[in-house]
């Protein structure tokens, strides 16, 4: 039987990873995509001019987490075999500007796509892209998935609607439907809003003379940083378990972006606060100051465990930034 999957937020950088994954393991993929004013999609581009793909079964469908008829609508012509729900408004600072778009996108729209299940009758199993921001004020140290939630932001509380959704779609109607609790995640691809890559860009323009200073907030919150490409693997682990659950995925380390900051401007010699200008707009109202996962039932369960360090993440992030500013990064890092 083809194995089919649909993907929402297959733009974004999880979706982008997770496309080429299942391309490779011969799955059918189906990507939704909303109707925007940009045609073009940097991470899809590459998959869509990426030899590897050229033959492969990649098909994209317009359509929202807003429009309950359009998901029944894309669900009743795909008949996926799997369901991925990648998609939302996923910054966490903008989240309290726009805190009823978020909630309307990133909570409400998960239950819209479990609804559109139900209301064709698709058999498929179903995985939440759930976060490590429920933890929050956090209660436990490390967060496991016992751990009790605490959000501290519109974003989170959305991410909780559409965990205790997914959870009660599972009771309720025997769903195989399962949470990931991911903790950060980043990569060459990941969102230029985000810390991560706003530091990695900012130093690449920095040495093509294009930015001279690099605005940011707080410099002391911790997080688990882990790299995209291997969290994707442990979603789909997720829907090949027998049983649907809930799974925490983080490599249980955490690091400030202070030392993100470091480790990043060391590998080219440079002293980042020579460059750093500390914005008030960047502070959120209520900051997540630590996570901290604890992986130990998806290694179990699962079988899966991160392969990249923290120093490998920034190193891949910064050259990669490096080569797309045109910079040589055999000249520029040390270590190359
Ligand atoms: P991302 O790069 O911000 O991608 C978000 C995706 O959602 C994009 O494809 C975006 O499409 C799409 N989207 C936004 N609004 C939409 C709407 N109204 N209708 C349909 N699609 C919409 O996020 P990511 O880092 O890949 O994360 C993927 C998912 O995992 C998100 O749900 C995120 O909240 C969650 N998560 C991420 C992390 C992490 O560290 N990365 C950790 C835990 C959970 P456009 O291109 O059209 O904007
Ligand atoms: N974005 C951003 N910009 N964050 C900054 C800045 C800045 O200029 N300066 C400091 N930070 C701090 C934030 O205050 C936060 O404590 C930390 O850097 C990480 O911020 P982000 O990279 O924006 O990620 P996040 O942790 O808020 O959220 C990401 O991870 C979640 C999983 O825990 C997003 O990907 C969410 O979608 C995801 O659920």
């Amino acid at each position: 039987m083809t194995k089919r999957a649909l993907v929402t937020g297959v733009t974004g950088q999880d979706g982008s990873y997770l496309t080429e994954f299942l391309l490779d393991k011969g799955y059918e993929v189906h990507g939704i995509i909303r109707r925007t004013t940009s045609f073009k999609n940097e991470w899809l581009d590459e998959i869509i001019d990426n030899q590897r793909y050229k033959d492969k079964p990649f098909f994209l469908h317009y359509g929202d987490m807003t429009d309950a008829q359009g998901l029944i609508r894309v669900m009743r012509k795909i008949k996926p075999t799997e369901v991925y729900n990648l998609g939302a408004q996923s910054h966490v600072r903008m989240s309290f500007d726009i805190p009823e778009y978020t909630g309307d996108v990133t909570g409400l729209g998960n239950l819209r796509l479990l609804d559109a299940i139900l209301e064709t009758g698709t058999e498929t199993r179903f995985y939440q892209a759930s976060s490590s921001e429920m933890f929050g004020k956090v209660q436990e140290i490390p967060q496991r998935e016992t751990t009790p939630f605490y959000p501290r932001s519109p974003y989170a509380c959305a991410k909780l609607f559409a965990y205790w959704s997914t959870v009660n779609y599972r009771e309720a109607y025997h769903m195989h439907a399962s949470n990931g609790i991911l903790f950060n995640h980043e990569s060459p691809r990941r969102g230029e809003a985000f810390v991560t890559r706003k530091i990695t860009r900012a130093l690449a323009r920095i040495l093509s003379g294009k930015q001279k200073e690099l605005s940011l907030g707080n410099l002391d919150a911790k997080r688990d940083w882990g790299f995209a490409k291997d969290y994707v693997e442990a979603m789909w682990l997720m829907l090949q378990a027998p049983q649907p659950d809930d799974y925490v995925i983080a490599t249980g380390e955490t690091h400030s972006v202070k030392e993100f900051l470091t480790q990043a401007f060391e590998l080219v010699g440079r002293d980042w606060e020579e460059y750093v200008k500390i914005d008030p707009n960047n502070f959120r109202r209520t900051e997540v100051d630590i996570l901290i996962g604890d992986a130990t039932k998806a290694r179990e369960k699962l079988g899966w465990k991160p392969k990249c360090s923290f120093k490998e993440l920034v190193y891949l992030m910064v050259r990669e930034d490096l080569k797309r500013e045109g910079l040589n990064p055999e000249k520029y890092m040390k270590g190359t």
